[in-house]
């Protein structure tokens, strides 16, 4: 069990940093916050990369809400969710009569969003075709409705988010290149958590917190065990996937006050192997335990790279990394480090 003087160290640390709804205490995301302070203020497009999970829509909405616009209307709308003429008619409307179905005039997306932020989600799914009539919006202001003969002035900022590289995307010719430049005026880059996984105990503690209002009850402490658990894994759907495991650990972990790994998932205990085991055995574990064997695995990787670069000449990979070659040539019998 960890010792209640630990806890109580870790519970009142304060010095993590919030902005709006984002939390987090890692370098990259206190920058990334800064950034979004100061860009908020300019009227200028937004492009915001980062994995699925990472915090996409949530940094668009801090950006909308502290800014000007902030009470105009947030837009959003998802390219990779309509097919191209639904997307067409969400975004720009129609007029009566301009296709079988189009019964009365319809208000697009981008006339609701007139005067505030218009968030286009999963951009690089966009077509060809729709791509153009964006950059059109973008560069003059304007656009038709489908079916329309009058051009309609909005002005809205656009905010646009893409998990894919969409710089790769315009080298393919997949995305045109002058969209991509009137996008991408200001680049928002979100680390996957498995970069920034220092975020991942003040994360667990809001989401907890969260999880608690939404079902009216108090909430949930997490034990050391849980949280090592959390932190040693890599989040592949990041901060999405952090929040379903949680939730399934409040509802697991019944009338408990405190999370316990036996709570904790299947994959996330598969992905900690070692670590399950000794918890099940008894149900407790040692934080100094859990430190062995996290450096052992992280020097075990260093050795194995350092090996690789020097093509296994054990002299040169122990100046390398800074020990005796006789210490190496141990580790790596103890690590069963084996040329491949
Ligand atoms: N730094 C953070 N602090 C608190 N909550 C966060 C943070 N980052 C992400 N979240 C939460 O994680 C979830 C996923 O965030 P969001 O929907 O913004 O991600 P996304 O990048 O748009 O994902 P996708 O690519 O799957 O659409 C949300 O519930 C959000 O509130
Ligand atoms: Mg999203």
């Amino acid at each position: 069990m960890e010792k209640p003087e630990e806890r109580k160290e870790r519970m009142s640390e304060k010095d993590y940093f919030s902005f709006d709804q984002l939390v987090g205490r890692s370098e990259s995301l206190r920058a990334l916050i800064e950034k979004i302070k100061v860009i908020a203020q300019y009227d200028v497009s937004v492009l915001i990369e980062g994995e699925s999970g990472t915090g996409k829509e949530l940094v668009a909405r801090a950006i909308h809400y502290n800014s000007a616009r902030k009470d105009r209307e947030f837009v959003v709308i998802n390219c990779s969710a309509f097919s191209d003429t639904l997307l067409e008619s969400e975004l720009f409307g129609y007029v009566k009569g301009s296709f079988t179905g189009a019964i009365s005039e319809k208000q697009g997306l981008f006339e609701v969003a007139d005067q505030g932020t218009f968030f286009l989600d999963e951009v690089g799914d966009m077509s060809p075709a729709l791509q153009v009539k964006i950059l059109r919006v973008l560069q003059e202001g304007t656009f038709f409705k489908v079916g329309g003969t009058k051009p309609i002035k909005v002005n809205v900022r656009i905010v646009a988010a893409t998990n894919r590289n969409l710089k790769l995307f315009v080298q393919e010719g997949r995305f045109r290149e002058d969209l991509f430049y009137r996008i991408n005026v200001v680049n928002l880059m979100i680390p996957p958590l498995r970069e920034r996984k220092e975020d991942v105990p003040v994360l667990t503690e809001n989401i907890l917190k969260k999880i608690a209002l939404k079902n009216q009850e108090a909430p949930k402490e997490i034990s050391e065990e849980s949280l090592e658990i959390l932190r040693r894994y890599d989040w592949p759907g990041n901060v999405r996937e952090l929040e379903n495991e949680l939730e399934k650990a409040v509802i697991f972990s019944g009338d408990k006050k405190m999370i316990n790994p036996a709570s904790l998932g299947q994959e996330l205990l598969r992905h900690v192997r070692d670590l399950k085991q000794e918890v099940l055995a008894d149900g407790t574990w040692s934080l100094k335990e859990i430190k062995r064997r996290a450096v052992a695995e992280i020097e075990k990787d260093v050795i194995r790279k350092g090996l690789e670069k020097t093509n296994w000449n054990r002299t040169l990979c122990a100046k390398l990394l800074g020990i005796s070659r006789i210490d190496l040539i141990r580790k790596i019998s103890r690590y069963q480090l084996k040329k491949t």
